[in-house]
């Protein structure tokens, strides 16, 4: 089996900060942003800009922004989480409730200022941030499902790059949306038809990175050989 298994199995998500001095070389930044550039995307629009941002005072005036997570967030997220290893080995789905500050992961219980702030995220070198128009979109995609679609490829091919060449790499998803996507925005100049897909955090972990369990559904659980529901593929 190619590598390319090894790497996809391998990528994953780093939510720790990243040493602040040790920026991404523009020979690495080139490699990952190239794989960005070769990803597919429905009717080959290539429907995407991204900023990289690798400022300290940008980066520190983004990191700044202040916001509170909202209601449905806490709701939903907790449909998601699990309390224990034991209970995501058994789901094998969703999240561990510790990686959340308690206010976000108990319904009902209103998020304190400070630690209900969305954080937007933690010290890093360098932030991408990918930017789309939702006005161009794939010939009759309604919503423009192709159009979102293809904007996940394109994180992926970014994702496996960066992991390939031992980046580390986080998505942010707070920055896209409500007040502080506005502010994003404004800070970064940024025409106000387009907006804020994902938000990357790249760079090197601090500190080794904690050891994190990462689940995922059997093959079994999700196949279904001719007729759905006639699962595995035997
Ligand atoms: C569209 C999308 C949005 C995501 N948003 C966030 C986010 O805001 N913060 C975060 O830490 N991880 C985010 N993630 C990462 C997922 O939580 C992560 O991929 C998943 O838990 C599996 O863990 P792994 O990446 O370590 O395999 C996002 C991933 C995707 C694909």
């Amino acid at each position: 089996m190619p590598d390319i298994l090894k790497i996809i199995q391998e990528r994953r998500s780093v939510r720790m900060p990243f040493d602040p001095e040790r920026p991404i070389s523009k020979q690495d930044l080139r490699q990952i942003l190239e794989a960005g550039r070769w990803a597919p995307s429905a009717h080959n629009m290539q429907n995407f800009e991204i900023i990289i941002v690798d400022d300290k005072e940008i980066l520190e005036k983004i990191g700044n922004i202040k916001s509170r997570v909202s209601d449905t967030f806490i709701q939903e997220n907790y449909q998601l989480l699990s309390f224990s290893e034991e209970e995501l080995l058994h789901k094998k789905v969703g999240l561990l409730g510790a990686m959340f500050p308690p206010s976000w992961r108990t319904p009902g219980v209103k998020p304190v200022v400070e630690e209900g702030r969305s954080r937007p995220f933690p010290v890093c070198p360098t932030l991408l941030i990918v930017l789309y128009d939702p006005s161009k979109r794939a010939p009759a995609s309604e919503g423009d499902f192709l159009g979102i679609i293809s904007l996940g490829c394109m994180m992926e091919n970014l994702w496996l790059v960066a992991n390939s060449l031992d980046i580390d790499f986080q998505i942010v998803s707070a920055l896209a949306s409500g007040l502080v996507e506005k502010e994003v925005k404004r800070i970064l100049a940024v025409p106000e038809h387009l907006k804020i897909a994902f938000t990357v955090r790249l760079g090197y972990a601090a500190a080794a990175p904690s050891r994190y369990l990462r689940v995922r559904r059997d093959m079994e659980d999700f196949s279904h050989h001719n007729h759905f529901g006639n699962k595995g593929i035997d």
